[in-house]
């Protein structure tokens, strides 16, 4: 979704006005962040202090939503999703521009939480996902992208920052290496991905490294190639203090701990003993550890809180059926899982369902993915309604 600044520049100063007689739209309070600086201690589970800021932007696209809504009750379940800490996609340097106001309205006891996502040859094994800058173009990507954030948090030392590096990126160099795309873009993923990691070690920040999830790097024959990956990433980095560990589950996911998991009777799942999340995340914890990475993880719940809906364990565009998941909550039951959280903005589309666009992906057209769905990124309206009917626990 392409906004320019200045049309972001408006929307935060509308959302943070003083209610009109003429404007029917909930007064949000102006408040500020922490008087002095913020550092976050990546030793230990920060989110048992800090809450996931519910930001502007995704507020801005759930109550447009909400207006299209003729169905009360669908409405104001719609409208409590507002209310949901979600995490801020930075998925192109334009949109680094939605960082200011989202920054504008977080509360000292909370988190803003940001998504890094433009590395060259990005998405390199499906199409969906391409983004702006081609293979190659890891200066650009240093120094107009990673750079300019830097100095956008540096700028806010009173805020606490949550960021999950590049989505996909590393767990496609260990699955996809035979794709020609994937090959050409490994090296400005890892150059980009290190460069990211040491460069966001700030004391405002807590990082995680995408690590795909169980149904990916969970397979016995990527649990250790898998891990030496991203600790590959996190040793080039520098051992950058502020990274805790890794963010499972947003592209592509399983529930946390259903019991048989979906794809336990399956002809080969006997190799793969990450049957569902919580065993992932402590049997890739455990592969994180003997590879010497932090192996804390954050896990995405913010659309698995249905299952049953894929014909295969692969399929990750806008599942059909899909539901909202377990709220983010800091209280996971495991040690290793330090939060669950919204990562992917429920309602933005996967993938364009057009098979004559640009980065229409086949599996967006899947007899499991809901259609028609618009370009990645952009708002989904009859999407966001199945989420919120099939959330679980429920919303309305
Ligand atoms: C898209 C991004 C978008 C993100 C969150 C990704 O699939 O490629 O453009 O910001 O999802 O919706």
């Amino acid at each position: 979704m392409k906004f320019t600044n200045s049309a972001i520049l408006a929307f935060a100063t509308t959302a943070l006005a003083a209610p009109s007689a003429t404007t029917p739209v909930k007064p949000r309070k102006a408040v500020a962040a922490c008087s002095s600086a913020v550092t976050l201690d990546a030793t230990t589970n920060i989110w048992q202090k800090y809450k996931l800021h519910a930001n502007t932007y995704y507020r801005k696209e759930v109550e447009a939503a909400v207006s299209a809504l003729t169905d009360s009750s669908l409405a104001a379940a719609a409208a409590s999703v507002a209310d949901i800490g979600t995490f801020l996609w930075l998925d192109t340097i334009e949109n680094i521009g939605k960082f200011e106001p989202a920054v504008a309205d977080v509360p000292c006891e909370e988190i803003l939480g940001l998504v890094i996502y433009d590395l060259p040859g990005r998405d390199c094994a499906a199409k969906a996902s391409n983004g702006e800058l081609k293979v190659g173009e890891i200066s650009k990507y240093k120094s107009q992208y990673i750079d300019p954030i830097v100095k956008l948090i540096k700028a806010h030392p009173n805020t606490a920052f949550a960021l999950i590096i590049e989505p996909d990126s590393l767990p496609n160099l260990v699955t996809n290496s035979d794709k020609t795309a994937c090959k050409n873009s490994a090296a400005g993923y890892r150059d980009g991905v290190a460069y990211a990691l040491k460069n966001l070690n700030l004391p405002n920040v807590i990082m995680y490294l995408d690590a795909g999830h169980g149904g990916w790097l969970g397979w016995d024959a990527n649990l250790k190639p898998g891990a030496q990956e991203l600790a590959k990433a996190y040793t080039a980095a520098g051992k950058p203090k502020q990274l805790r560990g890794i963010a499972t589950n947003t592209a592509g996911w399983n529930q946390w701990d259903a019991s048989p998991g979906e794809f336990s009777t399956a002809s080969d799942a006997k190799y793969n003993k990450c049957q569902n999340e919580k065993i992932y995340v402590e049997t890739f914890g455990a592969a994180l550890k003997t590879a010497g990475m932090p192996n804390h993880a954050v896990v995405d719940t913010g659309r698995n809180g249905v299952s049953g809906l894929r014909a295969e364990w692969g399929d990750w565009c806008n599942v059909k059926g899909a539901g909202f998941g377990i709220r983010p909550t800091a209280d996971t039951g495991s040690s290793l899982a330090d939060a669950f959280v919204w990562i992917k903005p429920g309602g933005e589309s996967d993938g364009t369902s057009d098979s004559s666009a640009n980065r229409y992906d086949s599996f967006c057209g899947k007899s499991d993915a809901f259609q028609p769905s618009p370009e990645a990124g952009t708002w989904n309206q009859a999407y966001f309604e199945e989420l919120i009917q099939n959330a679980k626990p429920s919303l309305v």
